[in-house]
């Protein structure tokens, strides 16, 4: 049986990060589960489809593909029906609609089958919303990864500069709070701490510091 290591949390606490070095020093693969959600998104905006299930939607989910693409330098590329979307998916358009089109039950199941998939084949840091209360809830590892609104604003506004998407800091803020409210209230799978997650403020640690926690507590449990 793959080992599994689930993180969760709100947008920019830090998860994708603390995932990929953390997949890095064991060895596992990184799945951003975040990043298919998105890659859904802009399948369906490409398509026109709209945000709401309807029998055009299912039968798009169908036939859609994504799968992750390790590269030697650590990296690794998202490719959707074998197309590199690795940057597109950043892009503010996806970020304003990817919390509507993922609260729909239809996009999740077809998700998370394709989740389970490679929790099936891979030892997998795995992040996410729900990652340790329904993708995998027997998950051998779980952590929850918070931080101050403040803070996840500032650390998003320096990512999507360094992206070319130049966005004034207040908007982005109002964005990640609209899409908190949004990802922990909707009625599938919202985000929420499972019981047994080890809970990590990343408010005031750097990056290696909250690697070097999940890390020191996986080892010290093994
Ligand atoms: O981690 P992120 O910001 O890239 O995630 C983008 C969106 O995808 C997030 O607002 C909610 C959705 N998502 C989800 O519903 N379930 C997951 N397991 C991961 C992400």
């Amino acid at each position: 049986m793959p080992t599994i290591v689930a993180i969760d949390g709100p947008g920019a606490a830090g998860k994708s990060t603390t995932a990929r070095e953390v997949a890095r020093r064991l060895g596992f693969r990184h799945l951003d589960t975040g990043a298919m959600y998105r890659a859904a998104t802009l399948a369906c905006l490409e398509q026109g489809l709209p945000e709401q299930e309807s029998p055009q939607l299912a039968e798009f989910l169908k036939s859609l593909r994504l799968e992750f693409q390790p590269l030697s330098s650590g990296e690794q590329k998202l490719l959707l029906d074998g197309r590199d979307v690795t940057a597109a998916i950043r892009a503010p358009l996806v970020s304003q609609r990817v919390s509507a089109y993922s609260a729909l039950p239809m996009v999740r199941e077809r998700l998370l089958a394709i989740q389970r998939r490679i929790g099936e084949q891979y030892d997998v840091v795995c992040e996410g919303r729900d990652i340790g209360t329904r993708v995998f809830p027997e998950a051998r590892f779980k952590f929850f990864l918070i931080a101050d609104l403040e803070v996840r604003a500032q650390r998003r506004y320096e990512e999507l500069r360094s992206q070319g998407f130049d966005q004034p800091l207040d908007k982005v803020r109002e964005e990640i709070r609209i899409r908190d409210h949004e990802d922990s209230t909707r009625k599938h799978s919202p985000l929420r701490k499972a019981k047994d997650a080890v809970p990590v403020d990343t408010s005031h640690m750097t990056i290696p510091a909250q690697v070097e926690f999940v890390i020191n507590h996986i080892n010290t449990s093994l």
